[in-house]
């Protein structure tokens, strides 16, 4: 078969690499496309090299933008790639702009698309991510779904069941993969116990008043236990507007974007994860590691039934306790969720196969 893959931001490249080394194992003709959705060398380079990655066969080179932008650009720009390369099948990946343009541009053209983490649901259409979510399952034609909840999400909104396979969960394919290697490529200089956080999305880090809270909370904490903050770009550009790097001048280590081996290692470390990320979530459920999610709600309920995530909301008080908890040794015990045990990409290559 001739399969082409849309990926364009970072969470894409580690659910992609497992599903193309399990059908390059399988003998298949591959297309790699890289939107260029993101563009930074530490954002996506470095991430396919570190994932062994093949370099993408094209690069529609869409960099930033408007959402109507960034959308309108990945469809004008894949369409004639698609003409030209003629795929059997094309694997779009979670939910980013992205993931919908090229659903959306499979659709028009009548190729058949499937998409990989579908029926993730936060019933909140305020995230774009939520917007993306929904449209690309309904126009995909294979849904690969990563647990029992997004199978009935999927039902509930009139997906036939014939289209859904829950295959578990390709991320995790990844971090068990690399587990072993990522012990080598630990940051130095840090202390013994740290709290990692990780925020990026923008009803949390384009609210100023939320990012004073959340800077002088943490500040305050880290007098107890030293704060390690990799920055998305975003982040970083937010905290120099607001001059929040002063207040942060506790037992802080404000960094820039960490590449994948050194971020899964410094999770396997921490004694905490602060987070608004949806992938942080699933790998310290992964990892047995007490996450703390500082969003209303989460596409990812079975890493708060099963696993170690808790929900603190967009509340200090209720992220203090969660610290606190955690501090004095009564942190949330969690389960792996079934399927999440390194094999999801070869079940999708044998349903890809048919
Ligand atoms: C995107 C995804 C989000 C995902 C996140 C992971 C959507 C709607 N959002 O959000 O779901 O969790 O990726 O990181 O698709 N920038 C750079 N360098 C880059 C890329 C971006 O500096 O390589 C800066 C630019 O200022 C850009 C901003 O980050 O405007 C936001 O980038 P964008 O791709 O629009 O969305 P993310 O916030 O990264």
């Amino acid at each position: 078969m001739r399969i082409l893959h849309t990926v364009g931001a970072r969470p894409n490249f580690m659910k992609a690499a497992p599903v193309i080394q399990a059908l390059a194992q399988r003998g298949h003709r591959q297309i790699l496309v890289h939107t260029g959705q993101h563009y930074d060398p530490n954002m996506s380079d470095v991430f396919l090299q570190q994932l062994d990655m093949p370099r993408p066969d094209v690069n529609l080179e869409v960099g930033s933008g408007s959402h109507a932008q960034q959308t309108a650009e990945v469809m004008i720009r894949l369409e004639p790639v698609l003409l030209e390369r003629k795929p059997d099948i094309v694997l779009v990946y979670g939910d980013v702009n992205s993931t919908l343009a090229a659903a959306l541009v499979c659709v028009k053209l009548r190729i058949p698309v499937a998409h990989v983490e579908a029926g993730l649901r936060a019933f909140d259409q305020s995230m774009p991510e939520e917007i993306n979510r929904l449209l690309t399952d309904q126009i995909s034609d294979m849904l690969f779904t990563p647990s029992s909840d997004a199978d009935e999400n999927l039902l509930r909104e009139g997906i036939t069941r014939d289209k859904i396979r829950l295959v578990g969960n390709v991320m995790i394919d990844t971090a068990c993969r690399l587990l072993p290697k990522a012990a080598g490529h630990m940051l130095t200089g840090l202390p013994d116990r740290y709290a990692l956080v990780t925020l990026h999305r923008p009803a949390n880090v384009d609210d100023a008043a939320f990012m004073d809270q959340v800077a002088r909370t943490l500040s305050a904490w880290s007098r107890e236990i030293a704060i390690v903050f990799p920055m998305h770009p975003r982040t970083r550009q937010r905290f120099k507007d607001l001059r929040l790097e002063t207040i942060c001048n506790g037992n802080f280590h404000l960094l820039g974007p960490l590449p994948y081996l050194s971020f899964l290692a410094l999770q396997q470390r921490a004694t905490l994860v602060i987070t608004d990320s949806g992938g942080v979530q699933e790998e310290t459920t992964f990892l047995k590691v007490p996450c703390l999610t500082v969003r209303e709600s989460t596409e990812r309920p079975v890493t708060v039934i099963t696993g170690t995530n808790v929900l603190v909301g967009r509340d200090m008080a209720r992220l203090s306790e969660g610290i606190e908890r955690v501090l004095s040794g009564h942190s949330k015990k969690g389960e792996i969720p079934p399927l999440w045990d390194g094999h999801a990409a070869e079940r999708i290559a044998k349903t890809v196969e048919g």
